[in-house]
């Protein structure tokens, strides 16, 4: 009997994928043939966990914490959560606030899956990270997008923001430092933005999960320096700063009622974070801030490795980023179509990086790197592509 393949939903063609895992499959697949490949293309720290946030995890699990927690995390974490955020964002909030989640991204689906209906409008930057886009259109809302200019360091221009707001505009999407440019916004930007969320009654979604890597300033605060707490919801997660990505932890800080629904989304799909996980994430936002800073650091001595090299590759021009660990050259002088060229450098070049449109149609022309990688293979990577993109015709 000749069956037909089981149909799926509708809204399952809405939903998008991210280039990050799609280059990193076609990468291994690659080194599987005995190709040797660097990978520039994922974003995460290639540090090991700090020491003792792994005690931590492995004391808990001794310990029989492998049990199920409150659907929005265990009651110290959310408080260490609530006075760090207190402590780095000025902004008082408590336990009641904060959902603990597997990471920032189902804190991001789960908190445009509670605030959007149909239709709603939502204003993302152009590029951007990919979920945000995927997630909206998802839930049948409508992402709007606003270019990031190469020519302003990719921040959001608050005249471009006001252009893009009709009156079905509910939520404001920032990400900063942001990914994939490494852009960061500055006081001014965030007290002008604020003022345009403010007359629009817009909800401001701030993810801040690379405020740990800020090289040059302090890092500003959208959530903490708008003074919004009503309209403001914070993202953040321990993947970026303590190097956690695998252990899958996040958090969102919300208005109570907002906490509430994120908390039976939460409740309803994974029921809870990981128990021994949290714990671990205890001993890392209330333990020794060293590795983090420690980390930094050498993210900065990368960040002057690569943009230097990647200035000395002619027809590639690179601004430094003031924060989180990507970098975002334009190569439209040598290929405008990035896709295209971002295949040629993996397959001939044996170098993984990214098309930036893969993150926006405005990151047409740019591709980004991440140097979360050795200094060793940063330098290899150079040479690497200098080389590949000498050899380099558009045909
Ligand atoms: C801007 C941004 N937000 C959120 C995330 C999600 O991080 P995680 O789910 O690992 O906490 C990432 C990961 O790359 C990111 O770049």
């Amino acid at each position: 009997m000749q069956q037909t393949m089981i149909p799926l939903a509708e809204s399952m063609r809405r939903l998008g994928t991210e280039s990050a895992f799609v280059v990193l499959a076609r990468a291994r697949a690659l080194e599987a043939e005995g190709r040797s490949i660097i990978h520039l293309e994922i974003g995460e720290p290639d540090f090991d966990t700090p020491e003792h946030v792994k005690e931590a995890g492995i004391a808990s699990i001794r310990s029989n914490r492998t049990h199920y927690t409150p659907a929005a995390g265990i009651a110290e974490l959310r408080d260490a959560i609530a006075t760090y955020v207190t402590r780095t964002r000025g902004v008082d909030i408590t336990r009641d606030n904060v959902v603990v989640s597997p990471g920032a991204k189902p804190t991001i689906a789960f908190t445009l899956m509670a605030l959007l209906n149909p239709g709603d409008e939502v204003v993302i930057p152009d590029p951007a990270y990919p979920a945000y886009r995927s997630i909206v259109t998802y839930v049948n809302a409508v992402p709007v997008s606003v270019p990031l200019m190469e020519s302003k360091q990719f921040r959001l221009d608050p005249a471009a923001l006001e252009a893009a707001i009709t009156p079905k505009t509910k939520i404001l999407v920032l990400n900063s430092p942001h990914n994939p440019t490494g852009g960061i916004l500055t006081n001014e930007d965030i007290f002008a933005i604020a003022d345009i969320a403010r007359k629009h009654d817009l909800v401001v979604i701030s993810d801040e999960i690379y405020n740990r890597h800020c090289y040059d300033k302090p890092f500003a605060s959208y959530f903490g320096l708008s003074a919004n707490p009503d309209r403001t919801i914070l993202v953040d997660g321990f993947s970026k700063a303590w190097a956690m990505t695998g252990w899958r932890l996040g958090f969102g800080v919300y208005p109570k009622h907002i906490a509430d629904a994120v908390g039976a989304l939460m409740l309803n799909t994974v029921s809870c974070t990981t128990t021994f996980v949290q714990d671990a994430g205890i001993a890392a936002i209330t333990g020794d801030d060293k590795p983090v800073q420690a980390m930094r650091d050498e993210f900065r001595r990368r960040r002057k490795i690569l943009v230097e090299g990647l200035c000395d590759i002619p027809n590639v021009s690179c601004q430094t980023p003031g924060g989180a660990f990507y970098v975002f050259p334009n190569v439209s002088k040598i290929e405008s179509d990035d896709i295209k060229l971002a295949t040629y450098l993996l397959e001939e070049g044996g170098v993984a990086v990214l098309g930036g449109s893969t993150f926006g149609p405005n990151g047409r022309g740019f591709i980004r790197l991440s140097y979360a990688a050795s200094e060793e293979n940063l330098r290899e990577a150079l040479k690497r592509m200098k080389n590949a993109l000498a050899r380099y015709s558009r045909s």
